[in-house]
């Protein structure tokens, strides 16, 4: 009787179909999850009497045990374990005979699992939170580090204007305190008890759903028996949590390989974060950030197979559910693993400020003229074509704005005065934009302040 389920089959299960319903290969990974959540179950079942005392001590002694043997490693995972929860209780009657079979009373592996889950998530969330932590900090004391140095902005791309390197980086921080708190927002909604659920109707032994939710750390019960033993929507809002987080990094990793080119030169990858070519001995490649980029790829895919294993599921629980487990580890593995790297790549990344002011060109600063015009009473968008001319001016000899002479300038406009080439400087530009949010030192500073404040400091 290895099976929870064999009482009304005459043949066994065809082999292929064994192997294709078993899901203990990836999900043996909640034992932690299944068991926590069996000793609060047998606990709540001596409370209504099903257990007496000594077989809910019995049960909560095995389940330890079982526990144990899944930390050390030394459980072994039989063939004819379909799935963790059967491992688990398979395991208990080994250790403790009798009791174990009255574990499962009013309870169905439809509620267990929804628990199980959400139970596992409670976990990870941290885990994952202090990973976005880490790689904001990087960024911070990256930017507190070089607030001096100047780089061009670019829009489409193409060169727009000065910032501070400083603020490029702490563009980042931003997009990932936000992703900090969406990840807040939504451990609420997995902090919601399914178990008490059973099957699809609920606990017929009038268990204490209310303590079990106390003794496993949840702030709510889920409110119907038969969403809760169906809802994936934590795991969906984790996996798109988790999308655009990957889109985030992706972003970053995009614009620093672009940076690290020979044709930039703007930063360069520690050693630790490159890798080599098998053919080409000059070769430093920026693999780890590549990866941050390609893995995007993944963890999109990971929501789009559990939104489309969800749609039009008839009403509760369909085994079609049991695919949510393997997008959600998947991308967990994956963001465990990669977010470390990308702070590391972070904060070894050497920079050259040398390079970037190299390629701070004058064009940079045309705005900047046609704002000198509109504080001379020129309207903007006049302004704006009469400093075009002046770009096309340059261009046509082949100079920069500030090798135009004040009469060039004069040519173009009148109210063009003397003092024209004092705001044809990439400091100055910078130093205009001390609005909160700007690009200005103060403005950065305080930004980095901010941030600080956020990370706890
Ligand atoms: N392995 C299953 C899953 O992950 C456990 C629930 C099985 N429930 C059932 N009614 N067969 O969804």
């Amino acid at each position: 009787m290895s099976k929870l389920w064999g009482g009304r089959f005459d043949k066994p299960t065809d082999t292929l179909l064994e192997r294709f319903n078993a899901s203990i290969g990836f999900d043996w990974r909640l034992y932690a999850a299944d068991i926590a959540g069996s000793i609060a179950y047998a606990r709540a079942l001596e409370r209504v009497g099903i257990l007496t005392t000594d077989e809910a001590m019995a049960i909560v002694d095995g389940l330890q045990a079982v526990k144990a043997e899944f930390d050390a490693g030394t459980f072994t995972i039989l063939p004819s374990d379909e799935d963790i929860h059967t491992a688990v209780e398979r395991r208990l009657g080994e250790r403790i005979g009798a009791p174990a079979g009255k574990l499962h009373t009013g309870r169905s592996r439809n509620d267990q699992v929804a628990t199980d889950v959400r139970l596992y998530l409670l976990g990870q969330i941290p885990v994952l939170r202090d990973h976005v932590r880490g790689l904001q900090r990087a960024l911070v004391d990256k930017a507190e580090a070089h607030l001096g140095v100047l780089m061009p902005g670019y829009t489409h791309l193409q060169p727009a204007q000065p910032i501070l390197f400083s603020h490029w980086l702490m563009s980042f921080f931003w997009m990932l305190q936000r992703d900090v708190e969406r990840l807040d927002d939504l451990t609420r909604r997995v902090a919601v008890l399914p178990l008490g659920s059973a099957a699809l109707a609920g606990n017929p032994f009038g268990i204490d759903r209310d303590a079990l939710a106390a003794e496993l750390g949840f702030a709510r019960l889920s409110e119907n028996s038969l969403d809760a033993v169906s809802d994936r929507d934590c795991i969906a809002e984790l996996l798109f949590w988790a999308a655009l987080l990957q889109t985030h990094l992706s972003r970053l990793a995009e614009d620093l390989i672009l940076y690290a080119t020979a044709e930039f030169g703007f930063v360069e990858l520690d050693d630790a974060y490159s890798t080599g070519s098998s053919i080409m001995p000059q070769k430093k490649n920026p693999d780890s950030l590549e990866l941050a980029r390609g893995k995007t790829g993944r963890v999109v895919g990971n929501l789009v197979a559990l939104l489309t294993t969800l749609k039009g599921l008839p009403s509760s629980y369909d085994k079609d559910l049991q695919e949510d487990k393997e997008p959600l580890f998947d991308t967990l593995d994956t963001l465990e693993l990669e977010l470390p790297i990308v702070a590391g790549v972070i904060r070894t990344l050497r920079i050259h400020p040398e390079r970037m002011a190299a390629a701070l060109r004058d064009d940079l600063l045309a705005t900047e003229l046609a704002d000198y015009l509109v504080r001379q009473g020129v309207p903007f968008r006049q302004g704006h074509h009469i400093v075009g001319q002046a770009v096309r001016l340059a261009g046509e000899r082949g100079c920069g704005l500030r090798d135009l002479t004040v009469d060039d300038y004069r040519s173009l406009s009148p109210y063009f005065g003397d003092d024209v080439h004092g705001v044809l400087d990439f400091r100055r530009a910078i130093e205009q934009r001390s609005v909160p949010g700007g690009t200005a030192t103060a403005a950065v500073k305080a930004q980095i302040e901010a941030a600080k404040a956020l990370l706890g400091e």
